[in-house]
C-alpha cells in the first residue's frame, strides 16, 4: 500500500474512490451537513437525497457489517469519474484521532475486492475539535495500511483491493502541506512495521522456529545497520542461560537468545532495553494444554516478534535513546527430553527456578533474557512484552494489555503512548503480597504456584526478581496479540484476523516521546 499527499481536494476524481466523513446524526433530523456541500455538488445532488432518505446515519459501527465497521454509504459520481463512499465517524461528542483510524480502515476494507484501486480521503472531513489535520492524516494512515492486510502468504487466491490512498488537502488544508507530509511520512513507516511484524507472527511454528526468528532478526540488521547477536544452544549453556535450555530441551528446534543493538539519535541519549518472550509454539510442554487451548499458540512469540519490530521502527525512524532488544526464543513441547514439574533450574544471573508447571514456560525464558539485558548494558529502562499468561485475558480482555511497573514516570510514559496510538493498556498493582506467593521452598522462586490469584501479578513478581532495581514495565499482551474468528468481530476494523502487531506503534511512540519530555 502507498500513502501520498496531495494539495487538491479529492472530489477531483484524483482516484478511483474518494472517501468522505460524516458525524452520526442525532435523533431529531438534522440539516444536511455544511461539510458535505463539496461531495452533493459533485454527486449532482444525490449525497443530499442518501441524507435526506436517512442512507446516511454516520455511525461508528455497522451492525450488519461488523467485520467492516463504520457504516459506509457508496453513491456513484454521475460525472462516470468514479464513486463516493460516505463514512462514518459515530458522534461528535466522541471524536478523537481513533474514530478516524477505524474509519479509514473500514473504508478499505468495503472497497476490497471491488475494483478500486486508488482511493483519495478528503482529509478536511476527518479534521475536528481535539483531531488536527496532522494527528487526522496519521490515523488515516494508520487505518488505510493496518486495515488494508492479511495474512494470505498461504492463499493461492488473492482477491485484490485498494493500493494506493492519496490524503488529500485541498485548499483549506494547503497551508498545512509541509506538517502533514511528515506526519504522513512518519506513520506510514510505523504502520509499514506493523504489518512486517504481523506477517512474521502470524507464520506457523514448522516454519518460525527459534532459528528462523534468528534469520529475520539478521536480515532486520543488514537492512537497517543494526548490530545483532545470536546465541545458540552451545552459547546458551556456556553462559548459563539454563531457563531458555530448559523450556527449549523438548524440541527438535534448539532455543535461541537473540540480541539487537541500535546505537540511537543522540549522543547523550538514555539506554532502553526491550525483552520479548518468543515461545515459537506453546504446547504447554508436560503439563500439556488441552487442545482448544493450543490452537492459536503460535502466538506465543508475538512479544519477541514486537521486539523485532519496535528495534525496526527505532531504526527506521531513528529514535533519540539507545535501544537494545532481547528476544528468548524456544519451543515448548513434550517430549523424552523435555523439562519437567520439579526440575529446579539455574538462570544466567545465577538466581534459580523450581518448575511446577512447565506451561509457566514465558517467565522461566524471560528470566534469562531480563537478566542478561540489566548485567550486560545496564540499561536505564527495561521494558518487556509477553503473552505470559491467561489471566490477563480474564481480567482485561483480548483488546487490552496489562502493565504492571512500580516506575510511576515509565507508567505515564507508556499510558501516554497508548493513548495516542489507540493500543489499550491498563496498569496494575504490583505488592508484596504477589511477590511472596512466588517465593519457592526449594529454590529461589517458583513459576507456578497452588492457588490460583492473580495470575497476571504473580507473574510480573516473577519476572521482578530478575530485573532488580532498574526501572521496568511489564506488558502482558496475551490478549491482545491476536484475534480469532470469534473475537475479531468486536475489534477495530483495522486488525484482521491473526497477529496484531500490538505495542510496535505503542512502545515506538514511547521512546520517541520519552526522549522529549
Ligand atoms: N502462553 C500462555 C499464556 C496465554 C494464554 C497466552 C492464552 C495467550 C492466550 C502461557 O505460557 C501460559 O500457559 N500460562 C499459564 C500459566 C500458569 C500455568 C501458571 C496460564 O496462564 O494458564
Ligand atoms: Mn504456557
Ligand atoms: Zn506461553
Amino acid at each position: 500500500m502507498k500513502v501520498l499527499v496531495d494539495r487538491r481536494d479529492g472530489l477531483t476524481a484524483l482516484a478511483d474512490a474518494s472517501a468522505s466523513a460524516v458525524f452520526e446524526r442525532s435523533e431529531k433530523s438534522e440539516g444536511f451537513p455544511h461539510s458535505l456541500e463539496a461531495e452533493d455538488r459533485a454527486t449532482k445532488g444525490l449525497v443530499r437525497a442518501a441524507w435526506e432518505r436517512r442512507e446516511v446515519r454516520g455511525r461508528k459501527a455497522d451492525p450488519a457489517n461488523p467485520h467492516v465497521g463504520a457504516e459506509l454509504t457508496v453513491v456513484h459520481r454521475p460525472d462516470g469519474r468514479g464513486r463516493l463512499v460516505l463514512v462514518g465517524l459515530g458522534p461528535r461528542e466522541q471524536f478523537q484521532a481513533e474514530s478516524v483510524r477505524r474509519a479509514a480502515a473500514s473504508v478499505v476494507k468495503g472497497l476490497k475486492g471491488r475494483g478500486a484501486r486508488t482511493l483519495a480521503f478528503r482529509l478536511s472531513s476527518f479534521v475536528g475539535d481535539g483531531v488536527s489535520a496532522e494527528a487526522a492524516a496519521r490515523a488515516l494512515t494508520d487505518g488505510a495500511v493496518l486495515g488494508a492486510y492479511e495474512f494470505s502468504k498461504y492463499q493461492t487466491k488473492t482477491e485484490g483491493g485498494v493500493e494506493e490512498v492519496t490524503i488529500a488537502l485541498g485548499e483549506e488544508l494547503a497551508r498545512e502541506e509541509a506538517g502533514v507530509k511528515k506526519a504522513v511520512a512518519e506513520e506510514y513507516d510505523l504502520a509499514e512495521t506493523v504489518v512486517w511484524t504481523r506477517e512474521v507472527a502470524n507464520l506457523p511454528a514448522d516454519t518460525a522456529t527459534p532459528e528462523r526468528l534468528a534469520e529475520e532478526a539478521r536480515a532486520l540488521g543488514k537492512e537497517f545497520g543494526l548490530k545483532v547477536t545470536v546465541f545458540d544452544e552451545k552459547k546458551l549453556a556456556e553462559m548459563r542461560c539454563g531457563g531458555i535450555l530448559a523450556v527449549g530441551m523438548g524440541s527438535v528446534h534448539p532455543p535461541r537468545l537473540i540480541v539487537l543493538e541500535y546505537p540511537g539519535g543522540s549522543k547523550r541519549g538514555r539506554t532502553v532495553a526491550i525483552v520479548g518472550k518468543g515461545i515459537t509454539f506453546d504446547s504447554g510442554g508436560i503439563s500439556l494444554k488441552p487442545g482448544l487451548a493450543m490452537s492459536n499458540m503460535k502466538f506465543d512469540k508475538s512479544g519477541a516478534v514486537a521486539v523485532l519490530g519496535i528495534l525496526r521502527a527505532a531504526a527506521t525512524l531513528k529514535v533519540p535513546p539507545r535501544v537494545v532488544g532481547v528476544l528468548c526464543c524456544a519451543e515448548n513441547l513434550p517430549s523424552g527430553t523435555a523439562y519437567r514439574p520439579g526440575d529446579v533450574v539455574r538462570t544466567y544471573n545465577g538466581k534459580t527456578i523450581e518448575v511446577l508447571n512447565t506451561d509457566a514456560e514465558g517467565r522461566v525464558v524471560l528470566a534469562d533474557g531480563l537478566g542478561y539485558a540489566v548485567a550486560h548494558y545496564r540499561p536505564d529502562e527495561v521494558i518487556d512484552l509477553a503473552t505470559l499468561t491467561g489471566a490477563e485475558v480474564v481480567a482485561l480482555g483480548d483488546d487490552t494489555a496489562g502493565l504492571v511497573t512500580t516506575d510511576n514516570a515509565l507508567a505515564q510514559g507508556l499510558l501516554a503512548a497508548s493513548a495516542a496510538t489507540g493500543e489499550p493498556l491498563w496498569r496494575m498493582p504490583l505488592s508484596d503480597y504477589h511477590r511472596e506467593l512466588v517465593k519457592s521452598e526449594v529454590a529461589d522462586v517458583r513459576n507456578s504456584i497452588e492457588i490460583t490469584v492473580a495470575g497476571m501479578l504473580t507473574a510480573a513478581a516473577f519476572l521482578e526478581t530478575f530485573v532488580g532495581s532498574t526501572p521496568w514495565a511489564h506488558l502482558d499482551i496475551a490478549g491482545p496479540a491476536y484475534t480469532t474468528k470469534e473475537t475479531r468481530k468486536y475489534q477495530p476494523p483495522y486488525q484482521n484476523l491473526g497477529a496484531v502487531g500490538f505495542g510496535v506503534r505503542l512502545v515506538t511512540r514511547y521512546l520517541i516521546d520519552s526522549a522529549r519530555s
